[in-house]
């Protein structure tokens, strides 16, 4: 008997209606909001968290929840559902196709389960812990790279550049000189689920938030991979800083963001 069946059921239930809607309100975005100079929200974030929490609300009403608009919610029971309704906001409000919808269960600290839905390309990427991590039901593997050198990576930039542009742009600098190349897709959570299907080898990002990782965090994980902070520490969503990569670079990766 599988572990979580129900919050299983629940989570993809949650993450493909969210996802759908998404996808019907793409190319549509009639309002953008500022939470600062660059980071967005829109209706289509709003809607999106509206009907998981719905959803979660009925399947699961003692529940604690954090998601990225609506914020904690207190619930009576040791588990959270963390949440980010749309993973990629800058491109959805752009028309560039790369976004998703996360959600991930968390018990006494450890995350357990956590579903990563990209509606555009109709991805469907999930893990519970101990029991591997799937795309479209398919098992996947982090990939086999065994250096730096060898590895395509992906990374994000924080909202809040401009007070840490100096080390984000060496880091950048250093890990494009010492690899096959670094994307910048713009959305961490299917930035987390490529490293864990082998797309991606690695990628490293500062300035994250619980719901940009939770999920990606049990999927690379249940995958295979390796997951610590930019400083070698462990890593936990809460932690602002993550390497995720294929177990054999990782050491690379360490060096060369703090040599
Ligand atoms: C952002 C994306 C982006 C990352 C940012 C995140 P949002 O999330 O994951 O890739 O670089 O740091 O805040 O705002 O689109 O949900
Ligand atoms: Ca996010
Ligand atoms: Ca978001």
């Amino acid at each position: 008997m599988n572990m979580f069946e129900k919050e299983r059921e629940t989570a993809t239930r949650a993450a493909r209606s969210a996802g759908d809607l998404l996808k019907q309100k793409f190319g549509n975005v009639q309002h953008i909001g500022k939470k600062g100079e660059t980071d967005l929200v829109t209706e289509a974030d709003l809607a999106a968290e509206k009907l998981i929490l719905e959803m979660l609300r009925i399947d699961c009403p003692k529940d604690n929840i954090l998601s990225e608009e609506a914020g904690a919610l207190a619930g009576s029971s040791a588990r959270t559902w963390i949440i980010d309704p749309l993973d990629g906001t800058t491109n959805f409000a752009h028309g560039f196709p790369f976004f998703a919808v996360s959600i991930a269960l968390e018990i006494e600290k450890e995350m357990v389960l956590g579903v990563v839905y990209n509606p555009f390309m109709e991805e469907f990427f999930e893990a519970r812990k101990g029991e591997g991590a799937f795309l479209n039901h398919q098992p996947i593997h982090v990939s086999h790279a065994g250096h730096l050198k060898e590895s395509l990576l992906a990374t994000g930039f924080p909202y809040d550049i401009e007070q840490k542009s100096h080390r984000i742009f060496e880091w950048h600098k250093r890990m494009t000189i010492a690899s096959r190349g670094v994307r910048r897709a713009g959305s961490a959570a299917i930035d987390m689920c490529y490293v864990a299907a082998g797309r991606l080898d690695g990628l490293w990002e500062e300035g994250l938030k619980p719901w940009d990782t939770a999920a990606g965090a049990v999927i690379v994980l249940e995958a295979g991979g390796r997951l610590t902070t930019c400083e070698d520490e462990m890593f936990t969503p809460y932690r602002k800083s993550v390497i995720a990569c294929t177990p054999l670079i990782h050491k690379e990766m360490v060096n060369a963001l703090n040599g």
